[in-house]
């Protein structure tokens, strides 16, 4: 089909074959169709949306233009967890070794950060000597002796959703709701796992700020998922403020380590552990979620998700004293405090905005190739709920300068205070 009448159809909301999808990512891999082309598609999904069927042929596609990973040689069933990006999101450092110490093989693929939400890869590398790039034959044979090994997104995984994701980036394409899934899911498959779960992050951090949206990309991503044979579910989780109290890299290694050894925030560790629970029932491991989170919490209580860890440190060259010893990774040189303008309780917050905060600081980056300061951030005294005296601390600055009056400002626009009480909102918001 010529690629002017491919766009015709979905303008006028016709549905495409999956031959058709294959062709249109196959020759947009390979610049035989033009961005211009391409966006015009775009918007017209943006407008006229995708079928099941489509949304699945697109996402095979997707993982068809480039590499997979062949995780055939690895025993058992490899589940995988992915978020949608949030503020503060540590689960992966508490689920990965908890999975991994029930006898699960966890072989996972992270990325960095993007935007206002941190990265997995950026949080390891805090361990100083921690190392994120593996050869496939090593990672499989890690995850086959230890249970776990976590590398970056190495190779020619998905170029034709590296393509299309900065070609809707530019063309205020980004939301349409069957682009996102595919683009998720065609990674996820790419990486090889057998069963998918999916944290799929609600509120003024997220990509989705409303739950009946949210909703609609979870279950989408569901249905492509199970239409690919990859068992996958969701649980749709608060995103409207940060999760836990560390927002920057070390900072939430060092919280997620707080987890590991039974302490920690409440949010961090529910989260945490619903996950894993749903990890471990995919994987066949218990037969509910009940009964995986019975597991998982025995297996923080004993301390063996917390050696899982420690060794997964050291095995990829990082320095596993610091697990023990947390006081010792690198500290910013100055906290500040940010403090209440007026006295009451805290209405809502904007998690984006502290996830900004802390960019500015140096825990992200504002270009694409800047270094990462690991030992900054914004560490949250005071969440939804709370009630805060005026002058009294909202947040602690981590930083190595105090020219900190952007942050302070960035801060202070993210909370909304009010005289009345304020109820408190459930974490986990939906499960599908
Ligand atoms: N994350 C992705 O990987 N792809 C999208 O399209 C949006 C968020």
């Amino acid at each position: 089909m010529r690629m002017v009448d491919f766009i015709a159809q979905k303008r006028d909301g016709g549905a495409h074959t999956d031959e058709e999808i294959k062709q249109f990512i196959r020759e947009y891999t390979t610049d035989i169709i033009p961005d211009y082309q391409a966006s015009a598609w775009a918007m017209s999904v943006y407008f006229q949306g995708m079928t099941k069927s489509e949304s699945a042929a697109l996402t095979m596609a997707m993982a068809d233009s480039g590499d997979k990973l062949d995780l055939s040689n690895i025993e058992g069933k490899k589940v995988d967890k992915h978020s949608t990006g949030g503020v503060g999101d540590k689960t992966t450092f508490i689920l990965s070794p908890l999975v991994a110490a029930a006898g699960v093989p966890v072989a996972k693929m992270s990325g960095r950060g993007l935007g206002h939400t941190g990265g997995t890869i950026d949080k390891l590398e805090a361990f100083p000597g921690f190392q994120t790039e593996m050869q496939v034959e090593d990672f499989i044979d890690t995850v086959n002796n230890h249970k776990l090994a976590l590398v970056g997104q190495t190779g020619n995984l998905t170029p034709a959703d590296k393509k299309l994701y900065a070609l809707r980036d530019v063309t205020a394409t980004v939301n349409a709701m069957p682009l996102i899934a595919s683009s998720v899911m065609s990674k996820k498959i790419a990486a090889g796992a057998d069963g998918i779960v999916l944290d799929v992050k609600v509120g003024s951090g997220a990509f989705m700020s409303d739950i009946e949206a949210a909703r609609e990309l979870a279950s989408t991503m569901v249905d492509i998922g199970n239409e690919l044979g990859r068992e996958t579910v969701a649980v749709l989780s608060d995103m409207d403020q940060p999760l836990g109290e560390m927002v920057g890299n070390s900072l939430e290694v060092k919280e997620a380590i707080d987890v590991l050894k039974g302490g920690g925030p409440q949010d961090v560790r529910e989260l945490s552990i619903r996950l894993a629970a749903h990890m471990l029932v995919l994987a066949d491991r218990v037969k509910d979620v009940e009964e995986g989170e019975a597991l998982a919490k025995d297996l923080i209580h004993s301390g063996k998700a917390l050696q899982a860890f420690k060794e997964f440190v050291v095995r990829q060259g990082g320095q596993g004293e610091l697990v023990d010893q947390p006081e010792d990774f690198l500290t910013a040189k100055h906290v500040i405090e940010v403090v209440a303008q007026s006295s009451g309780y805290v209405k809502q917050m904007n998690a984006a905005k502290i996830g900004q905060a802390a960019g500015h600081l140096g825990a992200g980056r504002m270009k694409k190739d800047d270094p990462i300061d690991h030992s900054v951030g914004v560490q949250v005294k005071k969440k939804r709920g709370d009630y805060v005296e005026k002058g009294e601390a909202l947040v602690y600055l981590h930083s190595n300068t105090e020219d900190v009056a952007t942050v302070k400002a960035l801060i202070q626009e993210s909370y909304e205070m009010t005289e009345q009480r304020v109820e408190a909102r459930p974490l986990i918001l939906d499960e599908m």
